[in-house]
């Protein structure tokens, strides 16, 4: 509900008031309008929400454009990559098991840092989580293409690709957000169900990669291995950075989880400890059966190894469908990610109360389900998303560093809290997280820093037209 001010709040006030835990654990249980989110989910679907949201364009296409940077040694890229996800992973359990609600780290620094800078993670979590939605199923669509032309099928460039991309509309990718959309109305156990089916289905399509390419295993291909230096390391580490988006979407299940406190820490653990293995046995087993100098701008890399080595075109067919499922897991899951994120902060004034209307019949949010689809539609089928997909990464990047953060104070301010898991060798692990995200964001571009510069800009401009007049909290 939103309530009219009494008198005038100083801004500086205002940006600096926390909301007290209790509170945030209160209203959760309420839920918006005496409508609360439906409990249903357990340990293996808290898992699996986090496992689909992270495995996919990452592993299937940016490791393609990683190569060149890396050469051989891209699998200790995505090892640095893999640490900073681990170290922030560790803090979300923290976080999780302490204050479990749908608002994931949006609500942690709300709780610990105040209003500003809860506003700040929120509209970061829109580019982790909305932004890269649409750039992910934009991804989807090539999957489509590499499917029909095994069938000697073409999609016509006006139907593929968006107007700065040569074509009208991205149907596929609009279509895939729209079937997505489809899926999280009914209510949250159906699309976990939905969801560990894909899941399923990529893990073995990754085993399958695993499998056939040691078959074709060469020691040669690793040397030398880091031709273009640590330099070339690092930077591919900040670019499948991309590739570990998502392991934090369990902690967005906090309200609708049946034990949160104990399975969130355990479903985001063990979702980390998951996409780390498949990603570094994917990397050596690319680089040890083709040359990393075959790489350059290969972007269905994966599906080209497994043909060269088995000789046989129809396992692009079945390897190209796989691809367009994993990818389809991601976009369910990101997307109930962020209808979960927009329903907290509906609950707090920040965003219309439209996005926090639960329906009776269904326990799912779903006004806001609709909306976020249809945006997210219209978004990956008109835009060519550049930059600002880029933009997604360093995004998620400062939303993990104010988590690693929010550990630290929250020992500080609040140490008799219970917390159902803690962060070994406090405070070094989350100190090491918040160091690790910043120097992976430093080396991004300076476009991406100017992409995520305007971003800012637009969400501090609906701050003041919008959060800072309606908050509950004020
Ligand atoms: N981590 C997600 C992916 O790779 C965003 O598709």
């Amino acid at each position: 509900m939103t309530s009219a001010p009494t008198r005038p709040t100083s801004l500086r006030h205002q940006l600096a008031r926390r909301k007290p835990i209790e509170q945030l654990q209160a209203e959760a249980a309420a839920g918006v309008d005496g409508e609360p989110l439906r409990r249903s989910l357990g340990v293996w679907h808290l898992m699996m929400i986090s496992v689909g949201a992270t495995l996919g364009t990452g592993i299937l296409v940016v490791l393609g454009t990683a190569v060149p940077l890396a050469g051989p040694a891209v699998w200790i890229s995505f090892m640095l990559a893999g640490v900073a996800a681990l170290l922030s992973a560790l803090s979300y359990a923290e976080m999780a098991g302490a204050v479990p609600t749908s608002g994931s780290s949006y609500s942690y620094t709300y709780a610990t840092m105040g209003e500003g800078i809860a506003w700040v993670c929120g509209w970061c979590l829109v580019l982790e989580y909305a932004v890269s939605v649409a750039a992910v199923a934009v991804g989807a669509s090539e999957y489509v293409d590499e499917t029909l032309r095994v069938f000697g099928l073409h999609l016509p460039a006006a139907i593929a690709a968006p107007p700065g991309d040569g074509g009208v509309v991205n149907l596929p990718a609009a279509v895939l957000v729209l079937l997505a959309m489809a899926v999280l109305l009914p209510g949250a156990r159906e699309s976990a169900w939905v969801n560990t089916l894909m899941v399923v289905v990529k893990i073995a399509l990754l085993v399958f990669f695993v499998v056939v390419a040691f078959t074709a295993f060469s020691s040669q291909n690793f040397a030398p291995l880091a031709p273009m230096g640590a330099a070339g390391v690092t930077a591919a580490a900040s670019r499948l950075f991309f590739s570990y988006i998502g392991f934090d979407a369990a902690s967005t299940a906090g309200e609708e989880a049946k034990d949160p406190r104990r399975d969130l820490p355990r479903a985001i653990i063990g979702s980390i400890v998951i996409v780390t293995t498949l990603y570094i046995l994917v990397a050596i087993a690319a680089i040890g059966a083709r040359p990393w100098t075959s790489f350059s701008s290969d972007e269905a890399s994966l599906v080209r190894i497994v043909v060269e080595v088995t000789g046989q075109p129809v396992v692009a067919l079945v390897f190209s469908i796989g691809a367009v499922i994993a990818i389809a897991s991601v976009v369910l899951t990101v997307l109930y990610g962020q209808t979960r994120i927009l329903l907290t902060m509906a609950r707090d004034g920040m965003v219309p109360t439209v996005f926090g209307r639960v329906s009776p019949r269904t326990g799912t949010p779903v006004p806001n389900t609709l909306i976020v689809g249809v945006v997210v539609a219209v978004g990956a089928a008109l835009v060519p998303l550049g930059e600002l997909a880029d933009a997604t990464s360093i995004g998620t990047l400062v939303a993990f560093a104010l988590v690693n953060v929010s550990v630290i104070l929250l020992r500080r301010t609040r140490p008799e809290l219970e917390r159902s898991y803690r962060v070994p060798l406090f405070p070094v692990v989350p100190a090491l997280g918040t160091l690790c995200c910043v120097l992976l964001a430093v080396f991004l571009g300076a476009g991406t820093w100017i992409a995520f510069g305007l971003w800012m800009v637009a969400g501090a401009v609906l701050y003041l037209a919008y959060g800072r007049r309606h908050s509950t909290l004020r």
